[in-house]
């Protein structure tokens, strides 16, 4: 087989990289491990940038975003005294857009199903060959046949247990990391949404965030030990806990039920410096890993998909190599910011175990500050929309 992009993954990385390159005539085949049905079945990230929604729009997925997304204004950040409006709207003229990342994947699917592009599912042994040659190669395993895909350039877009960063040599690697001592158990429930915009609440049992994806059904998520499994958390344990870390005015509007989805994710930060390495490019979770407080994942994933499809189009129609040699340090500027801005929230937001009195007082003040300083609250709404590409 030959394309000129070998994608590895199919989540929305690949998918979206995939689709923006085929629309313009560049050829790709989408090596992904899962099923679909399995990629469609994850439940993780619900908000997106007005940036990601331009990049999902110029990609052709816009239609259905644009009837069942639900552009929201502002947030609410808050603890058990205060709560504090954060007026994206007001503060920087943008939105962001409620629309979960299984909705996202679907519409991609579903436009390259249209577009009739190759995506090879429940492939193994996936390897990466000659990444410093003028060619390069994969092989893989794909109903029992073993395969090998030639190509100009391979796209990382597996995930951050995939094969692709663990090509590139050890000693050429530089990574960053920091593992949060606890964990995010989330649900799924059809049920009303508690409050009309997102609550991200600081209390003193802990996090907890109150999300959406329609009028009836809501992504709620309280912190939990590492040490804690789904098991551990009935459904009546559940919203026993999420009503007493949220508001008590919110609180006495829950509505609660059964849940469909119940999950526990830990969480991290992780950067691996370079993005790029010979005719390899990593994109999203392949490259870095941000705790979800800052609803960043998916973004940042989507802003690396931005850079590197304009930089692969470059270099496939025009053979410019400016926008490949500049790929790595351009995505990485965007991704520190949002680093720093998911670790600065997770840090606002979360109790530590054997935390002094100290810390509690500074995660009050800081929302104090917040209540009291337009400067501050416009500070957190423009990272929290999304930063320029
Ligand atoms: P992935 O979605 O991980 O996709 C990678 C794909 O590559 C997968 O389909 C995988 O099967 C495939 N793959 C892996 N290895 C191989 C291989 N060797 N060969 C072929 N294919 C392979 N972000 C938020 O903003 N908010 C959230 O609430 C949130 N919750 C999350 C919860 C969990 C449990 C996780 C893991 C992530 C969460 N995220 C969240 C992050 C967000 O979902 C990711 O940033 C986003 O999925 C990144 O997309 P991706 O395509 O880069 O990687
Ligand atoms: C959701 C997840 C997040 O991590 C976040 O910050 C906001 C919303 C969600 O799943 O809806």
């Amino acid at each position: 087989m030959k394309t000129q992009v070998a994608i590895i993954g199919g989540g929305p990385s690949g998918l979206l990289l995939s689709q923006l390159l085929n629309r313009v005539g560049v050829e790709t085949v989408v090596l992904e491990r899962s099923t679909r049905e399995h990629v469609l079945s994850r439940i993780r990230a619900g908000i997106l940038e007005w940036g990601a929604v331009d990049l999902l729009r110029e990609a052709g997925v816009g239609d259905r975003m644009g009837k069942e997304g639900i552009p929201h204004d502002g947030c609410y950040m808050t603890d058990e005294d205060l709560m504090v409006h954060i007026d994206f709207k007001h503060l920087t003229g943008k939105q962001v857009m409620v629309y979960g990342q299984t909705e996202v994947t679907t519409d991609l699917y579903a436009a390259q199903d249209t577009m009739g592009t190759q995506i090879l599912h429940g492939v193994e042994d996936v390897s990466i060959h000659d990444l410093d040659q003028t060619q390069s190669y994969v092989t893989f395993r794909h109903e029992g046949e073993e395969k090998r895909l030639d190509c100009l350039f391979v796209a990382g877009c597996d995930g951050f247990h995939g094969v692709s960063r663990k090509t590139i040599p050890e000693e050429k690697r530089s990574e960053f990391e920091r593992v949060y001592p606890f964990g995010w158990l989330g649900i799924l429930s059809h049920t009303p949404p508690v409050n009309d915009e997102l609550i991200y609440s600081n209390s003193r049992h802990g996090f907890a965030l109150a999300s959406m994806r329609n009028e009836n059904l809501v992504r709620y998520y309280v912190q939990v030990p590492l040490t804690d499994t789904v098991e551990d958390w009935s459904d009546d344990r559940f919203w026993e806990e999420f009503s007493r870390r949220i508001p008590s005015e919110a609180a006495s509007r829950l509505v609660t039920g059964p849940s469909i989805e119940k999950s526990i994710a830990p969480l991290r930060s992780f950067v691996s410096e370079p993005l790029r390495w010979g005719n390899l490019f990593l994109v999203g979770d392949a490259a870095h890993i941000v705790p979800p407080t800052g609803a960043k994942g998916l973004n940042l994933a989507a802003s690396d998909v931005f850079y590197l499809h304009q930089a692969l189009i470059d270099a496939v129609k025009s053979n410019s190599q400016t926008g490949i040699e500049e790929y790595s340090a351009r995505a990485l500027q965007r991704i520190w910011k949002a680093m720093r801005f998911s670790w600065q929230m997770t840090t606002m937001l979360h109790r530590f175990d054997g935390e002094d009195s100290f810390a509690e007082q500074m995660r009050k003040s800081t929302l104090r500050h917040l209540a009291d300083s337009e400067t501050a609250r416009r500070d957190l709404a423009e990272n929290y929309i999304g930063l320029p590409y």
